[in-house]
């Protein structure tokens, strides 16, 4: 692909002005939420998401996530049941996304849904992602910032490093305090688990009063996104390493002696926080196997195991 400047905004009012400017003009913007980085677009302009799926190479079969600065602006794009407001009510702005009936004239393009008649969105919890959806006011179609299959980015200099050059601008808003992709539910016909993310499946258990289905279980959407092999570092990845072997790599968990550790003292809030930049961290030293340590599967640990499992299945497809 052919190298375009990429422009770097503060994460001021003028700089979230800049960065909705691009947006309106079709450009592609990455910018920060609380979950990862998102590399935003127009939702209605299909050729800027066209451009989107180019500069991320990604299957085109695989649809995006609509960022809304509230329920009331979700509802122009999406029809809600009762479970789905109860929980959009709960858990919004946050980690979490709906997958629920688009409105045919909503005006959002088909290449954000894949052609599905279901659209994904989300509120996101994050002071700059807010300020740039009030500046640009409209329906900001974004897919984690890495380019597909690889790993996907948590702070600023991750997007930089894997994305400059192939889109118009980042803005830079620091570090993502949850570390992980959103949570994603669709409610019909039950509510039910279609990727584990960052608001933990218990908390929306909690608040079902009732557990969720999983995906494949149900005749709910399964996530056309939940391909192999995904969040890939450059070494091959071993699981539940209770030993490192010769020539190993350790990405510890806990009271152990790593080369990198998610979490040193064992909380999986921080080993979610740290997985992604671990990773980068792992590449840049030239790690060729690394083993992992162990790690509980319950709260965010069903989700950093699910990063880790794709992160370590054969290198056939690319994903998100
Ligand atoms: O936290 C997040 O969710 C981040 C930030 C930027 O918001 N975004 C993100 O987007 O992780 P992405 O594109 O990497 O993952 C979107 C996932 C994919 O697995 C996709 O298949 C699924 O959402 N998805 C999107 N629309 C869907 C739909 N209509 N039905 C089922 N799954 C859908
Ligand atoms: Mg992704």
């Amino acid at each position: 692909m052919n190298s375009i400047t990429t422009q770097i905004f503060a994460d001021d009012v003028a700089g979230l002005r800049g960065a909705a400017e691009v947006l309106s003009a079709g450009g592609l913007v990455a910018f920060p939420t609380e979950t990862v980085y998102g590399l935003g677009v127009d939702a209605r302009n299909s050729d800027a998401v066209a451009g989107l799926y180019a500069a991320k190479g990604r299957p085109s079969f695989n649809p995006l996530i609509v960022h809304v600065a509230s329920i009331e602006a979700a509802e122009e794009f999406v029809v809600f049941d009762d479970i789905a407001r109860a929980l959009a009510q709960a858990f919004w702005p946050g980690a979490l996304t709906l997958v629920l009936p688009l409105r045919p004239d909503a005006g959002i393009s088909p290449l954000v849904t894949a052609g599905l008649d279901t659209l994904a969105v989300r509120v996101p919890d994050h002071p700059v992602a807010y300020g740039l959806m009030e500046a640009f006011a409209g329906p900001i179609a974004a897919p984690s910032a890495n380019p597909s299959g690889q790993i996907s980015a948590t702070k600023f200099a991750h997007v930089q490093s894997q994305m400059s050059g192939r889109i118009d601008g980042i803005v830079d808003g620091g570090d993502c305090g949850v570390g992980l992709e959103s949570t994603i539910i669709a409610s019909q016909p039950v509510p039910t688990l279609l990727r584990a993310g960052g608001l933990p499946a218990e908390a929306l258990e909690a608040a079902l009063g009732d557990k969720l289905a999983l995906a494949g279980d149900t005749a709910a959407p399964s996530s056309p996104g939940q391909l192999a092999s995904h969040y890939a570092p450059k070494g091959t990845v071993r699981l539940n390493a209770t030993e490192v072997e010769v020539g190993e790599t350790l990405l510890g968990f806990g009271a152990v002696d790593a080369a990198v550790n998610l979490s040193p003292s064992g909380d999986l809030v921080e080993a979610a926080a740290n997985l992604f930049d671990a990773l980068h961290q792992l590449n840049a030293l030239g790690a060729e196997k690394i083993a992992v340590s162990p790690i509980p599967d319950h709260g965010l640990g069903r989700a950093i195991n699910d990063r880790l499992r794709r992160a370590a299945a054969p290198r056939s497809g690319a994903a998100a």
